[in-house]
């Protein structure tokens, strides 16, 4: 019998990655503890910092942007610049927490500074009112300054350290704005090449057309007091085939890349590949003819699959799309009410940005990146990048053996001695 290449055994957990982060919107700071990544990581801070930036940027921002910038420091985890395979830990400072030390302090303090940021008028579309009655508290600023989408700083630099061990399995993340409002990319599945320049662009748009169109929209509500929402992709280059499983329900990937994508605060949507066009799309046209030839191997004639089949990547490109919702904070007010006397009020106001998309957009990144690489580890294992560097290697001498082999060979049985 034929004997069976060596394969590095793979280290299988229920939950290779984890993260956890914890810090209020107005708080002292922001923290992230991340669980799993392997030793010899290479950290380049410039690539957490510079993922914190760009979130925090994008033509619609108000002036809090402005006051914050965002900056981790690495805490735990982290020596010589290269991961321990302990657990690593960030931290962001809220550099604007120095003025509401006494109304975000953990001790007691006089009513004066509970009332003095007292939010009392519940947004519609925020949190304040569910998380209001969740808590049995009337005091608002306790439900939002942990609602907010200040959090969304921790994840984004959890998603960084989640880029950097992509990047050095060959994977590259990208992400782009699709629309705002009316104003759209005429050819949505723009191609990785039409993204080079996105960071140029204010709206983190890849069709300068679409971009200026955005921008008018966006003018046009702030001088409305409105807001705007619109749809975010997140593209994946170079991801290995075989991540994810279709064996269980809570293993598919796509599943897993929803559920990620969804918890970014104001998404109401999440596509993969051409989404909601495969309801209105004849089955001929939707899906991906399989091709191979020697110059471009096994490759597919065109992705509207997003790279996933059956909740595993196929090898082709990762598409997922976010549909944001006009943030809830409007300078011109809905109706809402005092929820003590149930007067009808204009809903509170406290600082606000007019539309977050491009930023909705980096968040989606760090998201998407999170999940790929948890899945990653899922499949390769190991507990330094030199075993899962050479587990992957290993992985895609299989894939090119597997198709090189005039009638392939099916997984085996390993004998036993
Ligand atoms: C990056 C980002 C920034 C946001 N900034 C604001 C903001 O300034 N004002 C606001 O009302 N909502 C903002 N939001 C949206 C709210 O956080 C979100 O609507 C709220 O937490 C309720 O959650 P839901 O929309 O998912 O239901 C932002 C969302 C993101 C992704």
């Amino acid at each position: 019998m034929e004997e069976a290449p060596a394969t590095p055994r793979c280290k299988v957990l229920p939950v290779p990655l984890r993260f956890l982060t914890a810090g209020e919107s107005h708080g002292p700071g922001l923290t992230v503890v991340v669980d799993g990544l392997p030793a010899g990581l290479g950290i380049d801070r410039a690539v957490i910092d510079g993922d914190l930036r760009r979130r925090q940027g994008g033509y619609g921002r108000g002036g809090r942007m402005k006051i914050e910038t965002d900056t981790a420091d690495i805490t735990a985890g982290v020596r010589h610049g290269l991961t321990l395979g302990s657990p690593v830990s960030l931290s962001i400072k809220n550099r604007d927490h120095e003025s509401w030390k006494d109304v975000m302090s953990p001790d007691p303090q006089p009513d004066e500074a509970r009332a003095r940021r007292a939010l009392k008028y519940p947004r519609p579309g925020h949190a304040d009112l569910a998380g209001a009655l969740k808590y049995l508290t009337s005091d608002l600023r306790n439900v939002l300054e942990r609602a907010s989408a200040r959090e969304t700083t921790a994840r984004v630099a959890a998603g960084a350290l989640a880029r950097l061990l992509l990047r050095a399995c060959g994977v590259e993340v990208r992400s782009h704005v699709l629309r705002i409002a009316g104003a759209a990319v005429a050819d949505g599945a723009l191609p990785w090449e039409a993204l080079d320049g996105v960071e140029e662009s204010p709206v983190r748009c890849g069709d300068a057309a679409a971009g200026t169109a955005m921008m008018a929209a966006i003018d046009e509500a702030k001088k409305a007091g409105d807001s705007l929402g619109g749809v975010f992709e997140v593209v994946v280059r170079g991801l290995p085939p075989g991540l994810g499983s279709f064996a269980q329900w809570d293993r598919r990937l796509d599943g897993r890349l929803a559920q990620a994508v969804m918890s970014i605060h104001s998404v109401k949507a999440v596509a993969v590949g051409a989404g909601f066009a495969a309801g209105t799309t004849p089955g001929s046209a939707f899906h991906d003819e399989i091709l191979f030839d020697d110059a471009h191997g096994l490759h597919r004639g065109s992705n509207h699959a997003g790279g996933l089949e059956g909740g595993v990547t196929n090898g082709e490109e990762v598409r997922v799309q976010g549909v944001a919702k006009p943030i809830p904070t409007l300078v011109t007010p809905l109706r809402s009410l005092d929820l003590r006397s149930k007067e009808p009020q204009s809903a509170s106001f406290e600082r606000s940005d007019t539309c977050v998309v491009p930023a909705a957009g980096v968040v989606g990144e760090a998201m998407v990146a999170w999940v790929l690489a948890d899945a990653l580890m899922e499949k390769l294992g190991g507990d330094s990048m030199t075993e899962v560097l050479d587990h992957l290697e290993a992985s895609r001498a299989r894939w090119k053996e597997m198709l090189e082999r005039p009638a392939p060979r099916d997984a085996r049985p390993v004998p036993v001695d």
